[in-house]
């Protein structure tokens, strides 16, 4: 559920029209709905609490990285779960506090690493021995002990879009869940820290609770081998993946999530942590923009919008399927359409013969749940100025990052010497 309804026609992110956004920011741009943020964290966060699991809830940065969205969350009580310097500062700046905040990834640098440790982070997700071993040399450097957990690739099929599942043991990610007691045994006598847990993060936009059920019951198994052998694991971070509904389908919920964790891991005796990312901000999200043609093709007509894979790469990257919606709804038949964007590839576009009301030069679309990885993953491609966000609250809203303007974007760049600098 979100709060991007129609009132009398016209479609509302809460309390403010859309129109009268792009009145004042111009289009494309990207709508976020507070109420929606708060909807999504407290129905999880009671789905846990109902379970009996006592559970961390770090926000996944990556999914959408405004610092007002993340202060939105932090402010009801979330963490954050990091995977780049860029990504902790961001975090940081919301005001989530270091002992909230977990580092997962594949590759952190050594200059990443050394900025997490001397920020005291809650607990840094290590992915390789050559990482440990990286990182036991700079918390000595630093004199400091790093709580760490050992990311385990517990080998489960998440069923899920290639590109996005992560816990196969074909993937980069994590450590074999076969050696991971071996690691953790190492892990423990490293200096400068202190091996407290496992971690796991099979993939994301999962629909089935299966895999995580199978991946959760490897990771138990682990704990209490470890615990037969002298080596007492007190955190789970369970990663995040659960989907949501692009195209109205029912999918598992929180609730039945966290009955599976509780389950399976409930009666360890560990402290548990979960990262989601999508299943808090996706529906929370829209992307508006305008149409700018209409062109009849030879074989369909193609709506042209200001808006293209630059700032919603989705359906480009993982041939993802978003909603598209009129703003003002006009009540006339729909035809079908291909809705594409500017940009000079056919990649670009954002659906092929869909389902829309008749449109004109001018309108208003709106490209639904595009919270999740729709800003966060935007780019200047084709020299287009980022698209700017927009926070609603109630009858408020206040752009929380503005579209740059092109002096600025042309600033970042210099000419060398040879070129007449
Ligand atoms: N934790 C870790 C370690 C992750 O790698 C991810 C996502 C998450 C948590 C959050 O997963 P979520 O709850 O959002 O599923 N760009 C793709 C999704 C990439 C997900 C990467 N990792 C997309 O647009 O579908």
């Amino acid at each position: 559920m979100n709060h991007f309804d129609y009132k009398d026609g016209q479609l509302f992110a809460e309390d403010v029209s859309i129109e009268s956004i792009a009145d004042r920011v111009g289009t494309p741009f990207y709508c976020y709905s507070t109420a929606t943020l708060e909807r999504h964290y407290k129905i999880l966060a009671e789905a846990l609490t109902d379970a009996g699991v006592e559970a961390a809830i770090c926000f996944a940065v990556k999914a959408n990285s405004n610092v007002a969205v993340i202060k939105t969350l932090a402010q009801l009580g979330a963490g954050a779960d990091v995977v780049s310097e860029g990504e902790l500062r961001r975090a940081l700046a919301a005001g989530v506090p270091p002992e909230r905040i977990v580092f997962s990834g594949v590759g952190k640098t050594r200059d990443e690493l050394r900025f997490a440790v001397a920020t005291g982070i809650h607990q840094i997700n290590v992915e390789s021995e050559p990482e440990l071993d990286m990182l036991s040399n700079v918390a000595v450097e630093l004199g400091r002990e790093q709580a760490i957990a050992i990311r385990v690739n517990p080998d489960v099929d998440a069923n899920t879009h290639e590109k996005i599942t992560t816990g196969r043991k074909e993937n980069k990610f994590g450590i074999e869940w076969t050696d991971a007691h071996q690691v953790l045994r190492r892990a423990h006598d490293l200096p400068g820290l202190k091996a407290v847990g496992v971690a796991c993060h099979i993939g994301s936009q999962l629909t089935e609770i299966q895999p995580f059920k199978d991946a959760f019951i490897r990771i138990r198994d682990l704990v209490v081998m470890l615990k037969a052998d002298g080596i007492a694991i007190e955190r789970l971070d369970l990663g995040g993946g659960l989907g949501v509904p692009y195209q109205g389908e029912i999918l598992p919920g929180p609730r039945e999530y966290a009955k599976v964790v509780a389950a399976t891991l409930g009666n360890l005796g560990c402290k548990i942590m979960v990262e989601p990312g999508r299943l808090l901000v996706g529906n929370a999200g829209i992307l508006v923009t305008r149409v700018i043609y209409v062109k009849e093709g030879a074989t369909r007509t193609f709506v042209i919008v200001d808006a293209a894979m630059n700032d919603l790469m989705r359906p480009a990257l993982y041939d993802a399927y978003h909603q598209i919606d009129p703003v003002k709804l006009t009540g006339e038949d729909p035809v079908l359409v291909d809705v594409v964007g500017p940009v000079c590839e056919t990649g670009d576009t954002f659906a092929k013969q869909r389902s829309l009301q008749p449109v004109n030069p001018g309108d208003l679309l709106v490209l639904r749940t595009a919270g999740a990885y729709g800003a966060s993953m935007s780019s200047m491609y084709n020299s287009r100025p980022l698209a700017p966000e927009v926070l609603v609250k109630g009858d408020q809203f206040a752009e929380v990052r503005a579209r740059p303007a092109y002096q600025e974007i042309l600033a970042m760049e210099s000419l060398p010497a040879w070129l007449g600098a």
